[in-house]
Protein backbone atom coordinates (compact mmCIF):
# COMPACT_ATOMS: atom_id res chain seq x y z
CA UNK A 1 0.00 0.00 0.00
CA UNK A 2 1.14 3.74 -0.82
CA UNK A 3 0.48 6.34 1.54
CA UNK A 4 0.73 10.26 0.56
CA UNK A 5 1.40 12.17 3.86
CA UNK A 6 -0.87 15.37 4.24
CA UNK A 7 0.27 17.01 8.07
CA UNK A 8 3.10 15.87 10.40
CA UNK A 9 3.61 17.67 13.74
CA UNK A 10 7.01 18.28 15.10
CA UNK A 11 6.77 16.87 18.73
CA UNK A 12 8.90 16.62 21.83
CA UNK A 13 9.39 13.19 21.58
CA UNK A 14 10.63 13.07 18.06
CA UNK A 15 13.38 15.17 18.90
CA UNK A 16 14.26 13.21 21.96
CA UNK A 17 14.24 10.57 19.80
CA UNK A 18 16.94 12.02 17.12
CA UNK A 19 18.51 12.72 20.35
CA UNK A 20 19.06 9.31 21.01
CA UNK A 21 17.33 9.44 24.64
CA UNK A 22 13.68 7.81 23.87
CA UNK A 23 13.08 4.13 24.17
CA UNK A 24 11.42 3.80 20.83
CA UNK A 25 13.90 3.85 18.22
CA UNK A 26 13.05 4.97 14.65
CA UNK A 27 12.44 2.09 11.96
CA UNK A 28 16.68 1.98 10.23
CA UNK A 29 16.30 0.83 6.60
CA UNK A 30 18.76 0.52 3.66
CA UNK A 31 15.94 1.17 1.28
CA UNK A 32 15.50 4.94 1.43
CA UNK A 33 18.40 5.54 -1.11
CA UNK A 34 21.98 6.80 -1.43
CA UNK A 35 23.92 9.46 0.72
CA UNK A 36 25.29 12.19 -1.20
CA UNK A 37 28.41 11.58 -0.96
CA UNK A 38 27.84 7.81 -2.33
CA UNK A 39 27.21 5.83 1.30
CA UNK A 40 24.56 3.78 0.95
CA UNK A 41 23.97 3.27 5.33
CA UNK A 42 20.84 2.51 6.75
CA UNK A 43 18.89 5.92 7.54
CA UNK A 44 15.74 6.43 9.35
CA UNK A 45 12.76 9.15 8.86
CA UNK A 46 11.90 11.21 11.67
CA UNK A 47 8.21 11.81 13.25
CA UNK A 48 6.51 9.53 15.29
CA UNK A 49 2.54 11.45 13.82
CA UNK A 50 0.70 12.21 11.35
CA UNK A 51 -2.16 11.79 9.08
CA UNK A 52 -1.57 10.27 5.48
CA UNK A 53 -3.67 8.91 2.40
CA UNK A 54 -4.34 6.05 0.80
CA UNK A 55 -3.10 6.30 -2.68
CA UNK A 56 -2.70 3.09 -4.01
CA UNK A 57 -3.34 -0.22 -2.23
CA UNK A 58 -2.34 -4.29 -3.65
CA UNK A 59 -4.94 -7.08 -4.62
CA UNK A 60 -4.45 -8.20 -0.56
CA UNK A 61 -5.85 -5.40 1.18
CA UNK A 62 -9.69 -5.14 1.80
CA UNK A 63 -10.36 -2.87 4.54
CA UNK A 64 -8.48 -0.28 3.09
CA UNK A 65 -9.10 1.76 -0.27
CA UNK A 66 -7.87 4.31 -2.15
CA UNK A 67 -8.78 8.27 -0.81
CA UNK A 68 -8.81 6.63 3.06
CA UNK A 69 -7.45 8.80 5.59
CA UNK A 70 -4.98 6.82 8.05
CA UNK A 71 -3.18 7.80 11.07
CA UNK A 72 0.00 6.04 12.64
CA UNK A 73 -1.01 2.47 14.23
CA UNK A 74 2.75 2.27 15.93
CA UNK A 75 5.75 4.39 17.12
CA UNK A 76 8.56 4.85 14.59
CA UNK A 77 7.06 5.22 11.68
CA UNK A 78 8.97 8.16 10.52
CA UNK A 79 6.21 10.91 9.12
CA UNK A 80 7.94 13.70 8.18
CA UNK A 81 7.79 12.76 4.58
CA UNK A 82 6.00 12.92 1.58
CA UNK A 83 5.24 9.40 0.77
CA UNK A 84 5.61 5.85 2.00
CA UNK A 85 4.81 2.50 1.37
CA UNK A 86 3.10 0.84 4.37
CA UNK A 87 1.18 -2.38 5.46
CA UNK A 88 -2.34 -2.41 7.09
CA UNK A 89 -1.01 -3.19 10.37
CA UNK A 90 1.36 -0.17 10.13
CA UNK A 91 -1.77 2.43 10.13
CA UNK A 92 -5.58 3.03 11.26
CA UNK A 93 -8.20 4.17 9.02
CA UNK A 94 -9.60 7.42 10.62
CA UNK A 95 -13.35 8.88 9.26
CA UNK A 96 -12.73 11.52 7.25
CA UNK A 97 -14.81 14.64 8.16
CA UNK A 98 -12.03 16.32 10.07
CA UNK A 99 -9.20 18.67 8.92
CA UNK A 100 -5.96 17.52 8.13
CA UNK A 101 -3.71 19.29 10.90
CA UNK A 102 -6.58 17.78 13.28
CA UNK A 103 -6.26 14.31 12.30
CA UNK A 104 -2.29 15.25 12.06
CA UNK A 105 -2.57 15.62 15.74
CA UNK A 106 -4.87 12.37 16.91
CA UNK A 107 -2.85 9.91 17.98
CA UNK A 108 -0.51 11.47 20.51
CA UNK A 109 -2.08 14.63 22.41
CA UNK A 110 -5.47 14.30 22.21
CA UNK A 111 -4.93 10.66 22.93
CA UNK A 112 -2.92 11.42 26.20
CA UNK A 113 -5.37 13.92 27.32
CA UNK A 114 -7.85 11.40 26.72
CA UNK A 115 -6.55 8.43 28.48
CA UNK A 116 -5.07 10.45 31.54
CA UNK A 117 -8.69 11.79 31.93
CA UNK A 118 -10.14 8.20 31.85
CA UNK A 119 -7.41 5.81 33.06
CA UNK A 120 -6.73 7.14 36.71
CA UNK A 121 -8.59 9.13 39.05
CA UNK A 122 -12.76 8.34 38.49
CA UNK A 123 -13.35 11.21 37.63
CA UNK A 124 -17.04 13.09 37.70
CA UNK A 125 -18.88 16.35 36.41
CA UNK A 126 -17.77 19.23 38.64
CA UNK A 127 -14.38 17.63 39.85
CA UNK A 128 -10.94 18.72 39.76
CA UNK A 129 -7.94 18.09 37.57
CA UNK A 130 -4.61 20.39 37.84
CA UNK A 131 -1.68 20.33 35.43
CA UNK A 132 1.36 21.55 34.88
CA UNK A 133 3.09 22.56 31.30
CA UNK A 134 -1.04 23.43 30.15
CA UNK A 135 -0.34 25.52 27.39
CA UNK A 136 1.56 22.18 25.96
CA UNK A 137 -0.39 20.49 23.05
CA UNK A 138 -1.57 17.85 25.45
CA UNK A 139 -2.27 20.57 28.24
CA UNK A 140 -4.72 21.85 25.57
CA UNK A 141 -6.67 19.01 25.02
CA UNK A 142 -6.19 18.26 28.33
CA UNK A 143 -8.74 21.53 28.86
CA UNK A 144 -10.86 20.94 26.02
CA UNK A 145 -11.45 17.29 26.72
CA UNK A 146 -12.09 17.88 30.91
CA UNK A 147 -14.44 21.09 29.95
CA UNK A 148 -16.65 18.74 27.26
CA UNK A 149 -16.91 16.39 29.91
CA UNK A 150 -17.80 19.04 32.63
CA UNK A 151 -14.42 18.65 34.81
CA UNK A 152 -13.08 21.70 36.13
CA UNK A 153 -9.19 22.29 34.86
CA UNK A 154 -6.60 24.38 37.31
CA UNK A 155 -4.01 25.05 34.25
CA UNK A 156 -0.35 26.05 35.49
CA UNK A 157 2.08 27.80 33.34
CA UNK A 158 5.46 29.65 33.10
CA UNK A 159 4.95 33.15 33.78
CA UNK A 160 6.30 35.51 30.49
CA UNK A 161 5.67 39.10 29.73
CA UNK A 162 2.67 38.18 27.54
CA UNK A 163 0.77 35.75 30.13
CA UNK A 164 -2.13 37.81 29.83
CA UNK A 165 -2.55 36.66 26.12
CA UNK A 166 -1.80 33.25 27.50
CA UNK A 167 -4.53 33.31 29.73
CA UNK A 168 -7.22 34.41 27.89
CA UNK A 169 -6.14 31.90 25.56
CA UNK A 170 -6.68 29.22 27.57
CA UNK A 171 -9.60 30.72 29.13
CA UNK A 172 -11.05 30.23 25.99
CA UNK A 173 -10.25 26.85 25.26
CA UNK A 174 -12.46 26.39 28.49
CA UNK A 175 -9.78 25.99 31.03
CA UNK A 176 -11.42 26.97 34.56
CA UNK A 177 -8.65 28.55 36.15
CA UNK A 178 -5.29 29.71 35.47
CA UNK A 179 -2.10 30.13 37.65
CA UNK A 180 1.56 30.94 36.70
CA UNK A 181 4.57 28.54 38.28
CA UNK A 182 5.37 31.87 40.64
CA UNK A 183 2.06 32.40 41.48
CA UNK A 184 1.78 28.53 42.48
CA UNK A 185 3.68 28.40 45.82
CA UNK A 186 2.67 31.77 47.30
CA UNK A 187 -0.35 31.77 50.05
CA UNK A 188 -2.83 34.38 48.52
CA UNK A 189 -2.85 31.43 45.39
CA UNK A 190 -2.98 28.64 48.16
CA UNK A 191 -5.97 30.24 49.71
CA UNK A 192 -7.38 30.37 46.41
CA UNK A 193 -7.33 27.04 44.78
CA UNK A 194 -8.68 25.90 48.69
CA UNK A 195 -11.39 28.22 48.38
CA UNK A 196 -12.27 27.17 44.41
CA UNK A 197 -12.31 23.50 45.25
CA UNK A 198 -12.97 22.81 48.85
CA UNK A 199 -9.52 21.07 49.98
CA UNK A 200 -10.60 21.25 53.54
CA UNK A 201 -12.70 18.61 52.95
CA UNK A 202 -10.63 15.24 52.07
CA UNK A 203 -13.18 13.94 50.40
CA UNK A 204 -12.86 16.25 47.57
CA UNK A 205 -10.45 18.59 46.72
CA UNK A 206 -8.30 17.45 43.55
CA UNK A 207 -7.96 13.94 42.62
CA UNK A 208 -6.02 14.04 39.70
CA UNK A 209 -2.57 16.05 38.62
CA UNK A 210 -0.54 16.02 34.92
CA UNK A 211 2.64 16.37 35.35
CA UNK A 212 3.81 17.50 31.99
CA UNK A 213 7.11 19.30 33.94
CA UNK A 214 8.96 18.03 36.41
CA UNK A 215 10.92 19.58 38.76
CA UNK A 216 9.72 21.66 41.14
CA UNK A 217 6.59 22.70 39.85
CA UNK A 218 5.46 19.22 40.13
CA UNK A 219 6.60 18.47 43.91
CA UNK A 220 4.37 21.63 44.31
CA UNK A 221 1.54 20.73 42.41
CA UNK A 222 0.95 17.69 44.48
CA UNK A 223 0.88 19.31 47.33
CA UNK A 224 -2.80 20.39 45.94
CA UNK A 225 -3.92 16.73 45.67
CA UNK A 226 -6.49 14.96 47.43
CA UNK A 227 -6.24 12.14 49.74
CA UNK A 228 -5.31 9.06 47.46
CA UNK A 229 -5.15 11.47 44.59
CA UNK A 230 -2.86 10.08 41.52
CA UNK A 231 -0.10 12.21 40.04
CA UNK A 232 0.58 11.28 36.53
CA UNK A 233 4.08 12.09 34.90
CA UNK A 234 3.38 11.74 31.30
CA UNK A 235 6.55 14.60 30.26
CA UNK A 236 9.80 15.98 31.56
CA UNK A 237 10.30 19.23 29.60
CA UNK A 238 12.26 21.04 32.31
CA UNK A 239 14.42 17.82 32.08
CA UNK A 240 14.23 18.06 36.33
CA UNK A 241 14.06 14.84 38.41
CA UNK A 242 10.79 14.93 40.42
CA UNK A 243 11.09 15.16 44.42
CA UNK A 244 8.35 13.13 46.59
CA UNK A 245 8.06 14.58 50.25
CA UNK A 246 7.66 11.28 52.64
CA UNK A 247 4.41 12.86 54.12
CA UNK A 248 2.87 12.62 50.42
CA UNK A 249 3.08 9.31 50.46
CA UNK A 250 2.87 8.16 54.00
CA UNK A 251 -0.11 10.54 55.23
CA UNK A 252 -1.83 11.50 52.06
CA UNK A 253 -1.04 8.11 50.36
CA UNK A 254 -0.82 10.16 46.94
CA UNK A 255 -0.23 7.45 43.91
CA UNK A 256 2.34 8.48 41.96
CA UNK A 257 2.50 6.88 38.19
CA UNK A 258 3.38 7.37 34.93
CA UNK A 259 1.60 7.44 31.45
CA UNK A 260 3.15 6.34 28.34
CA UNK A 261 0.72 6.34 25.21
CA UNK A 262 3.23 4.04 23.07
CA UNK A 263 2.73 1.32 26.10
CA UNK A 264 -1.22 2.02 25.91
CA UNK A 265 -1.01 1.20 22.02
CA UNK A 266 0.75 -1.89 22.86
CA UNK A 267 -1.49 -3.48 24.77
CA UNK A 268 -4.86 -2.32 23.18
CA UNK A 269 -6.36 -3.92 20.08
CA UNK A 270 -7.09 -1.75 17.08
CA UNK A 271 -10.58 -1.92 17.97
CA UNK A 272 -10.15 -0.34 21.25
CA UNK A 273 -7.96 2.38 19.65
CA UNK A 274 -10.73 2.86 16.87
CA UNK A 275 -13.18 3.51 19.82
CA UNK A 276 -11.52 6.38 21.28
CA UNK A 277 -10.08 7.61 18.41
CA UNK A 278 -14.24 7.90 17.35
CA UNK A 279 -14.99 9.22 20.34
CA UNK A 280 -12.30 12.60 20.38
CA UNK A 281 -13.41 12.69 16.52
CA UNK A 282 -16.75 12.98 17.90
CA UNK A 283 -15.11 16.25 20.35
CA UNK A 284 -13.98 17.80 17.11
CA UNK A 285 -16.67 17.41 15.15
CA UNK A 286 -18.62 18.98 18.05
CA UNK A 287 -16.51 22.02 18.06
CA UNK A 288 -15.22 21.02 21.51
CA UNK A 289 -11.88 20.15 20.49
CA UNK A 290 -10.17 22.61 18.48
CA UNK A 291 -6.53 23.03 16.30
CA UNK A 292 -3.87 22.87 18.81
CA UNK A 293 -2.02 26.49 18.42
CA UNK A 294 0.77 26.08 15.68
CA UNK A 295 2.97 26.82 13.25
CA UNK A 296 1.94 25.68 9.17
CA UNK A 297 5.25 24.89 8.16
CA UNK A 298 4.47 24.10 3.94
CA UNK A 299 6.79 21.82 2.34
CA UNK A 300 6.75 21.02 -1.46
CA UNK A 301 5.84 23.99 -2.86
CA UNK A 302 7.75 24.58 -6.31
CA UNK A 303 9.90 26.97 -6.18
CA UNK A 304 11.47 25.51 -2.64
CA UNK A 305 14.61 24.04 -3.36
CA UNK A 306 16.68 21.37 -1.03
CA UNK A 307 18.53 23.70 0.83
CA UNK A 308 15.53 26.34 1.44
CA UNK A 309 13.59 23.17 2.86
CA UNK A 310 16.42 22.53 4.79
CA UNK A 311 16.52 25.77 6.57
CA UNK A 312 12.98 25.86 7.15
CA UNK A 313 13.12 22.53 8.80
CA UNK A 314 15.99 23.34 11.10
CA UNK A 315 13.82 26.69 11.60
CA UNK A 316 10.72 24.49 12.52
CA UNK A 317 13.02 22.58 15.02
CA UNK A 318 14.69 25.19 16.46
CA UNK A 319 11.51 26.31 17.61
CA UNK A 320 10.16 23.02 18.77
CA UNK A 321 12.70 22.68 21.16
CA UNK A 322 12.67 26.57 22.63
CA UNK A 323 10.45 27.39 25.35
CA UNK A 324 8.15 30.09 25.16
CA UNK A 325 7.30 29.54 21.37
CA UNK A 326 4.00 28.62 22.32
CA UNK A 327 3.10 26.87 19.40
CA UNK A 328 3.33 23.65 17.48
CA UNK A 329 5.35 23.35 14.62
CA UNK A 330 2.94 21.22 12.03
CA UNK A 331 4.79 20.11 8.60
CA UNK A 332 1.58 20.97 5.33
CA UNK A 333 3.19 18.36 2.79
CA UNK A 334 1.75 20.21 -0.39
CA UNK A 335 2.89 17.25 -2.98
N1 LIG B 1 3.77 10.08 27.86
C1 LIG B 1 3.15 10.21 26.71
O1 LIG B 1 2.51 9.31 26.19
C2 LIG B 1 3.23 11.55 26.03
C3 LIG B 1 2.38 11.87 24.98
C4 LIG B 1 2.47 13.16 24.43
C5 LIG B 1 3.42 14.05 24.90
N2 LIG B 1 4.25 13.65 25.90
C6 LIG B 1 5.24 14.54 26.49
O2 LIG B 1 4.54 15.65 26.98
C7 LIG B 1 5.35 16.79 26.90
C8 LIG B 1 4.59 17.87 26.13
O3 LIG B 1 4.40 17.43 24.80
P1 LIG B 1 3.58 18.35 23.78
O4 LIG B 1 3.60 17.74 22.44
O5 LIG B 1 2.26 18.65 24.39
O6 LIG B 1 4.52 19.63 23.82
P2 LIG B 1 4.45 21.06 23.15
O7 LIG B 1 3.09 21.31 22.59
O8 LIG B 1 5.63 21.21 22.28
O9 LIG B 1 4.62 22.02 24.44
C9 LIG B 1 5.78 22.01 25.19
C10 LIG B 1 5.44 22.47 26.60
O10 LIG B 1 6.57 22.37 27.43
C11 LIG B 1 6.79 23.61 28.09
N3 LIG B 1 8.23 23.78 28.28
C12 LIG B 1 9.19 23.83 27.34
N4 LIG B 1 10.40 23.91 27.91
C13 LIG B 1 10.19 23.92 29.25
C14 LIG B 1 11.04 24.00 30.38
N5 LIG B 1 12.37 24.09 30.25
N6 LIG B 1 10.49 24.00 31.61
C15 LIG B 1 9.15 23.91 31.77
N7 LIG B 1 8.28 23.83 30.73
C16 LIG B 1 8.80 23.83 29.49
C17 LIG B 1 6.18 24.65 27.18
O11 LIG B 1 5.82 25.77 27.94
P3 LIG B 1 6.40 27.24 27.65
O12 LIG B 1 5.41 27.89 26.74
O13 LIG B 1 6.40 27.81 29.02
O14 LIG B 1 7.76 27.08 27.05
C18 LIG B 1 4.94 23.89 26.68
O15 LIG B 1 3.92 23.95 27.65
C19 LIG B 1 6.65 16.35 26.25
O16 LIG B 1 7.58 16.02 27.26
C20 LIG B 1 6.24 15.10 25.50
O17 LIG B 1 7.31 14.22 25.27
C21 LIG B 1 4.18 12.44 26.48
Amino acid sequence: MHIRFLASPINPADINQIEGVYPLRPTFTKELGVLPDGEHKELAVGGNEGVAEVIAVGDQIEDLKVGDWVVMGRSGFGTWRTHAAATPNDVTRIDKGIGSLQAATLTVNACTAFRMLKDFATLKEGDFVIQNGANSGVGQAVIQIAHAWNIKTINIVRNRPEIEDLKARLKSLGATYIVTDEELGCYKTKDLIKEWTNINDNNVGIKLGLNCVGGKISTEMAKYLCRSGYHVTYGAMSRQPITIPASLLIFKDIKFLGYWMSRWYQYHSKEERSEMMNEIIGLIRQGKLGDVAHDEVTWGSSNENDESLKIKLLDALDKSYTGFHGKKQILQFQL
